[in-house]
């Protein structure tokens, strides 16, 4: 389990938190905890990461390591420092660098180290690795990836010293060299030393994997005894953690590092799934595997892959929502799939009910399924119905779409659970009044979802007119010219696939790349260029604000790759036959289009609530039913609905 900043350290002391975080995970059978990041001096990160800068905080790193040695678990510290990726409102000071070069990840530009500043930093990394050993880790990992101070030296881009760190590569590895060679010093020998690099920096003239594996075979002569291999930078226009990242993408990268040294090599990065983590290992490309935000997802994956419990396992989806849109929010980390996440310590991993009940839940898409397979873990005897041919409700919609598929993924994942943890499932069925009243269930979960909202504008009647949803679904034949109202998550989404269509599949251009027929610009172009002409129009004036700070770029980026057309702070007042009516600025223009396709938000279903009477049954409506949001909150509602039950005995 590579390392993660979980935000549970206010004080940079280990709280009960973060110790229910790790116990769950150790006691789900991962190999090799690494925690951290550890800020190692007060240039180095903000002060609510893990603290390693003093001997006071090695009494609670102590308490850490000994708790979870119970569990037969490796831990690892990992010594973190940012460099010019260091905020100065999180340390308090301007951040320092290899040289003065603004940083395209804080906007901010550090002070240049003196030689003193490096010799300073040397021994702030020499001084942590020792705490990490006193405090009786079993390894301690230099984080020298993402684009922090290590890599920083590495770069052309960020060192422009005129001293013996600057220059040649060489001279650029010098820092991160006598780095390793301080921290082996300060451990001695029987001690393991790991190092976390990237890949490649995925950034236009700093450090390809060329140079980093010449780096790895390097620091192998300064004692370093693994390496744990990332993709880029923070700041690349690569993505590197989004859920359109295919899965072990950068795996290649550990694997030429692999050739380049002797040691063992981890690989990490959107790898996720045993399967193809067991594939890696067997056919010699890694010697190890890195889940991070999948372990998040599913501290027992270990325990379950080795038990080949492989249907139980809870998928993460790299959504972000919960652990790096939290990060960057300052917040505590959560996750979207696993509900416990950062609750560990006060809510027990299993519920078991007190008193059985018999339990109906409306409805089948997220906010359903949770609180049904929770119910019936719980030993409640539950009852599904929905409506639909399928269930799945709007995970189903958005996993079809191809930069989307992982929200099938948990779909699939939470309908084998369903069926597993023996939940009785009618399909098809639209819950009446007398049907209730038949089943006579002592509570009800409401969880019917939502549907489209329509403006009210006119022409929205017209026959030009479709929903975001039907146009997702592949229910409609689309047109030439396409206008999308609405510029949130779901009008990006439908905008992207729209504009996708006629460009090349994934398939058809790996067999025209490998065979030579196109050159790569025209690769490019057919890969990028549609036969759709496709507009969004949004009020705001800026579109996707719906979307988190780890994600939002990376669909704004696809647009762009598309050629989708952008008009903010322009409302549509009229569909007519020829297009969209749009108000900009006190003026109105035309947007010839011969479709328009709305995406403007949902509203609650949960008309039946008020068909049935108070004293029918307990009901609780959850998920959009109750108010139209993510499937973050459908999944926790689900979840928290049914331990709210077992723990108090009654619905709050
Ligand atoms: C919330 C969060 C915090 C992270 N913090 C760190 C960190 O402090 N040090 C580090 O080396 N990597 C950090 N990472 C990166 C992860 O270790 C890992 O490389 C990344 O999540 C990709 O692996 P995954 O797809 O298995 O999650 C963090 C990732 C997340 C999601």
């Amino acid at each position: 389990m590579p390392a993660m900043h979980l935000n549970y350290t206010p004080d940079g002391q280990v709280t009960e938190r973060l110790m229910g975080f790790y116990v769950e995970r150790a006691r789900g059978g991962v190999a090799l905890i690494i925690i951290g990041g550890c800020i190692i001096d007060e240039y180095s990160g903000a002060r609510n990461m893990i603290n390693l800068d003093h001997d006071k905080f090695i009494p609670s790193l102590k308490k850490l390591t000994d708790t979870l040695h119970a569990y037969d678990v490796h831990i690892a510290g990992q010594l973190y420092h940012a460099g010019a990726y260091a905020h100065s409102f999180l340390i308090g000071r301007q951040a320092i660098a290899p040289s003065a070069v603004p940083s395209k990840f804080t906007k901010e530009i550090p002070r240049e180290m003196t030689r003193d500043d490096i010799r300073y930093t040397i021994e702030s990394y020499a001084k942590a690795a020792r705490r990490v050993k006193e405090a009786g880790f079993d390894a301690v990992e230099i984080l020298s990836c993402s684009g922090y101070i290590i890599n920083q030296f590495l770069s052309p881009i960020t060192n422009h010293r005129r001293d013996e760190y600057s220059g040649n590569l060489e001279n650029r590895m010098r820092f991160g060299l006598e780095v390793a060679e301080a921290v082996r010093d300060a451990v001695g020998n029987d001690f393991t030393v790991l190092i976390r690099l990237s890949g490649h920096d995925f950034v236009p003239g700093s450090s390809t994997n060329k140079e980093i594996c010449a780096f790895a075979a390097e620091l192998e002569n300064h004692g370093i005894d693994a390496f744990n291999i990332t993709g880029g930078w923070h700041e690349t226009k690569v993505p590197q953690l989004t859920m359109e990242v295919p899965r072990a993408a950068f795996s290649y990268l550990a694997q030429r590092i692999k050739q380049a040294t002797s040691k063992p090599v981890i690989a990490s990065n959107r790898i996720h799934n045993p399967v193809i983590a067991d594939r890696l290992i067997r056919q010699g490309s890694i010697d190890l595997v890195g889940f991070a935000r999948e372990l998040i997802a599913d501290p027992e994956l270990p325990n379950k892959t080795k038990e080949g419990r492989l249907d139980e396992i809870v998928p993460c989806i790299g959504c972000n929502q919960g652990c790096l849109d939290h990060v960057f929010e300052l917040k505590p980390i959560e996750c979207t799939v696993n509900p416990r996440v950062s609750h560990e310590f006060e809510v027990p991993p299993s519920i078991k009910a007190s008193q059985p009940k018999k339990i109906m839940v409306i409805g089948g898409g997220p906010a359903g399924l949770v609180a049904a397979v929770t119910a019936a873990c719980a030993g409640h005897k539950v009852t599904l119905y929905e409506k639909t041919q399928e269930l799945g409700g709007q995970l189903k919609i958005a996993g079809g779409l191809e930069d989307r598929r992982e929200f099938e993924t948990l779909r699939t994942s939470l309908i084998m659970r369903t069926q597993k943890a023996g939940v009785k499932i009618h399909l098809s069925t639209t819950v009446t009044r007398q049907l209730v009243e038949k089943e006579r269930p002592e509570i009800i979960i409401m969880a019917t979802g939502g549907k489209p909202l329509k403006p009210a504008i006119p022409g929205v009647d017209g026959r030009n007119v479709v929903q975001a949803w039907d146009a997702l679904a592949d229910r409609i034949d689309l047109g030439k010219e396409i206008v999308v109202i609405g510029g949130g998550a779901v009008g990006i989404e439908v905008a992207t696939k729209i504009a996708k269509i006629g460009t090349l599949s994934a398939e058809t251009l790996q067999f025209l790349f490998l065979t030579q027929a196109e050159d790569s610009i025209t690769l490019h172009e057919l890969s990028t260029k549609g036969i759709k002409k496709v507009t969004i129009i949004e009020m705001l004036p800026k579109i996707g604000m719906d979307i988190g700070l780890s994600t939002r770029w990376v669909t704004l980026q696809m647009l762009t790759r598309y050629g989708v057309n952008i008009r903010t702070e322009s409302k549509a007042v009229e569909i007519t036959t020829d297009g969209v009516i749009v108000e900009h600025q006190g003026k109105t223009d035309l947007i010839k289009c011969d479709q328009v396709v709305l995406a403007i938000g949902t509203q609650a279903e949960n008309q039946l609530m008020q068909k049935l009477s108070a004293d029918t049954a307990q009901i609780i409506v959850i998920g959009d039913a109750k108010s139209p949001r993510k499937a973050y909150e459908a999944i926790h509602e689900g979840f928290y609905s049914i331990y709210t039950l077992a723990h108090f005995g009654h619905l709050l």
